[in-house]
This record gives structure tokens, C-alpha cells and sequence, in this order.
């Protein structure tokens, strides 16, 4: 299948005040296919958000490349990054904040704006359209920065934790909107989050990254058997579930290990 997106040596490191430099990420490698969803998982620190940002240009990489496969009409593959503090602008109202990422590339048509009010309906949030962040829940806004990012046509979707303040119900049903949106558009996702669960419901692959300079610790193909179609919720009933959690979770606890050992040893 295609590639989609391409990560190749990928060096990083943050420049301390003292003068001193700490490597993130040493020679890392990684490839997503068109339609793929990749699920990053790793401790607090790990460098998942740093990924993000070196993927959506935010930051420049101390070395290697990181390429972006062609949309299928031929037109430059783009990217829609949706941060992992929302960033809705307080002076806008919600629809204008939904429309604000096809905005930066071109001029919002009335067709942009109905698209957006169906998808914020969906959400549940028609009533709020015309007010502005500050009269929103966490989740809401949540729910409008997802909006944002998925009205722009990417690509590729970069999800930096984006359903943590959701209840269960809404974060099963945006897992949902998520899997389809890369069913129907072959849009390519890379999803940071803390739950395991989550990352093995909605990916074909969970990778986990760990150490320092971080690293690919673990990557799992995730192949599922499930009555009918795979979906958020039957995702979680399939008998292999279990299998791939314990050994995502050893993954996890043993870079937890191997980086309390690196600290311990620097102080
Ligand atoms: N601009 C910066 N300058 C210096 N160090 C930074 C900068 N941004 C991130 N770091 C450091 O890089 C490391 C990785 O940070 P990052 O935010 O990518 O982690 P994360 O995996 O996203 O963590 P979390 O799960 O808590 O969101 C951390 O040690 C952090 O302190
Ligand atoms: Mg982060």
C-alpha cells in the first residue's frame, strides 16, 4: 500500500541553557500508509508531542527527513495537527474557530461553513456555534478542535491525546468518526494517547516509543477478529485484545525501568 507519510533518521535534540543538548531522538525510522492509523504511546516525556511538532514543521529537526506522500487528485500531501491543549482563539466563536484550519490555506466558502455546522450538530454543539471558547466544557472545546482539524482535508491527521476529557460514550463515538474518516477518505492517522485500550481499538499498528533518545520500543500489528464490522466498540470484545494490551503495558513498564535506571545513574 502506499506510503503516506515517511520518517527517515530522524534526529533531535533540545538545546539546555547551561550549553548542553538533549537528544530526543536518535536515528528514528518509521513509515505510515495511506489509510493507516498508528497509535504512539509512551511514558510522559517520552517525546510524543516533540514528534508531532517535528512532523508538522513546528519545529526543525537537528537531522534526517521526514516526507509526505501525494494526495490521490496529485496535489501535495498536508497535514492537520490538533495540539494537545486545544488552542481555540478566545475571540472567535466556535464556527469561526471550526473553520479557522481551512481558513490558513484558503478563502471559507458557504459550503465550509455548512460542512462545519453539520459536524458540530454531530457533536452536539449547534447551540454553542455562535458563542465563544470560554462558555465551553474541556470536552466541547475538545470536540470543536477536532472539528477543526478534520475539516481541512489532510492527508495526514496528527491527534495529540484528543479524546482525554471526553466521557466514555463521546470518545467511543469520535473514536468511530476517526476510523471511518480513514475508510472513506483514506485519510493517514497518528494518535498519541495514554490508553492502551484506545490504541489498540482504533489502530492497525501501536508503536511504543521509549528510552532516551527515544526510540521504537515495541510496534504491534493489530489484527483483530470481529463479528461484522471493526469498530470502537467491537474492537474491544475481540479475543486477541488482551494479548496486545499485557504486551503494550510490558513495553511500557520496562522503558519506565530502563529510564529510572538512566536517572538514577545521572544524579
Ligand atoms: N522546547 C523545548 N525545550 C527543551 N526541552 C523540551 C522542549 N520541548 C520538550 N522538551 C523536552 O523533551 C522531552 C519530550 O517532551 P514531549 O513534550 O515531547 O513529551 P511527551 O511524550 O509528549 O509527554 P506527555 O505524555 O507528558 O505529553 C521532555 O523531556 C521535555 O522536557
Ligand atoms: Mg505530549
Amino acid at each position: 500500500m502506499k506510503t503516506q507519510l515517511e520518517i527517515n533518521h530522524l534526529n533531535h535534540a533540545f538545546m539546555m541553557e547551561d550549553g548542553k543538548a538533549v537528544k530526543i531522538f536518535q536515528d528514528l525510522n518509521f513509515k505510515v500508509k495511506k489509510a493507516e492509523i498508528v497509535a504512539v504511546v509512551g511514558r510522559s516525556g517520552s517525546g510524543k508531542s516533540t514528534l508531532f511538532n517535528l512532523i508538522s514543521g513546528l519545529l526543525a529537526p537537528t537531522a534526517g527527513e521526514i516526507s509526505l506522500g501525494k494526495k490521490p487528485n496529485g496535489e501535495e500531501g498536508s497535514i492537520a495537527y490538533m495540539l494537545q491543549k486545544d488552542l481555540l482563539l478566545p475571540w472567535r466563536t466556535i464556527l469561526e474557530n471550526a473553520v479557522l484550519g481551512i481558513e490558513l490555506q484558503c478563502n471559507v466558502v458557504a459550503a465550509d461553513r455548512e460542512r462545519a455546522l453539520s459536524m458540530l450538530a454531530r457533536y452536539g454543539l449547534t447551540e454553542f456555534a455562535y458563542a465563544y471558547p470560554h462558555a465551553l466544557s474541556g470536552g466541547m472545546k475538545q470536540r470543536v478542535a477536532l472539528t477543526r482539524t478534520l475539516l481541512s482535508d489532510p492527508s495526514v491527521v496528527l491527534l495529540d491525546e484528543p479524546f482525554s476529557a471526553l466521557d466514555y460514550e463521546t470518545r467511543l463515538m469520535l473514536e468511530n468518526d476517526v476510523i471511518q474518516l480513514t475508510q472513506t477518505e483514506g485519510t493517514s492517522v497518528i494518535l498519541v494517547t495514554h490508553d492502551i485500550d484506545e490504541a489498540i481499538a482504533m489502530s492497525d499498528r501501536v508503536i511504543v516509543l521509549g528510552g532516551r533518545p527515544a526510540n521504537i520500543t515495541l510496534e504491534e500489528q493489530i489484527i483483530l477478529s470481529v463479528d461484522g464490522p471493526r469498530n470502537a466498540v467491537t474492537a474491544r470484545g475481540a479475543p486477541e485484545f488482551h494479548q496486545y494490551h499485557a504486551r503494550i503495558w510490558d513495553a511500557l513498564r520496562a522503558s519506565d525501568v530502563a529510564h529510572a535506571a538512566v536517572e538514577g545513574g545521572s544524579s
